[in-house]
């Protein structure tokens, strides 16, 4: 039977050229990514940029050159998964921890591929999984008790440290917080002295690839 992330992760080779710089997403889905990129004709053709050490580790394992962020002037192409993508290609990432460093290659990228299956689309941003936050463990206790006060119920993901050396807190919205401003509840989270990032990618503008059915369609 056919992977669903593979079909869908190989689909986006066709927006990967000779010469390219790619970044490299994290998660099950990109991995498939990064296994297809390193067994194609393009492998030794690109330069990649790895979203956390998992990434990195995968991607020097299939043969791939990977590269610093700070050794190259521009990013060509991402290829990422994510948790969640709403109607506006919002998307809800981090379920993997490693949201800060995806979040930054995207911001460098020119173009921003997502790749998907179905039940990743979602009505609004929260309503399938919890928001990862990355916070300095320096004050991690206060941060929570500050974002239960905003209506997020939150809980340190145990056993968990990110690649920075930080804690992630995986919050829910309540039901008013759900049918809110993204832009707002995101703005609020950031302004709390400690929050590093949070999940929610507002504006990355990215091609969504999704699969359904045996079939990979482009979300617009
Ligand atoms: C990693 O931190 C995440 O952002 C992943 O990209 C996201 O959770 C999607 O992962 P899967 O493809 O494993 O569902």
């Amino acid at each position: 039977m056919e992977n669903p992330k593979e079909v869908v992760a190989k689909s986006a080779l066709k927006y990967i050229s000779p010469g390219d710089v790619v970044g490299l997403g994290t998660g099950t889905t990109a991995s498939e990514f990064i296994k297809a990129l390193g067994a194609s004709q393009l492998a030794q053709k690109v330069t990649c940029i790895p979203t956390s050490m998992e990434t990195e580790v995968l991607g020097k394992t299939v043969g791939l050159n990977m590269v610093s962020i700070n050794d190259i002037e521009k990013i060509d192409v991402t290829v990422d998964g994510a948790d969640e993508v709403d109607q506006n290609r919002n998307l809800l990432k981090g379920g993997g921890g490693a949201l800060t460093r995806e979040k930054i290659v995207a911001h460098y990228s020119k173009k921003y591929i997502i790749i998907v299956t179905e039940e990743k689309l979602v009505q609004s941003i929260g309503s399938r999984m919890p928001i990862p936050i990355e916070v300095l463990p320096f004050s991690y206790v206060q941060i929570i008790r500050e974002l239960n006060l905003m209506g997020l119920s939150c809980q340190l993901r145990s056993n968990f440290i990110t690649d920075n050396g930080n804690y992630i807190i995986d919050c829910r919205l309540n039901q008013k917080l759900l049918k809110g401003s993204l832009q707002e509840i995101n703005n609020a989270i950031k302004i709390i002295p400690g929050v590093i990032e949070t999940g929610i990618f507002i504006n990355f503008n990215p091609v969504v690839l999704y699969y359904k059915d045996g079939i990979v369609s482009e979300f617009k």
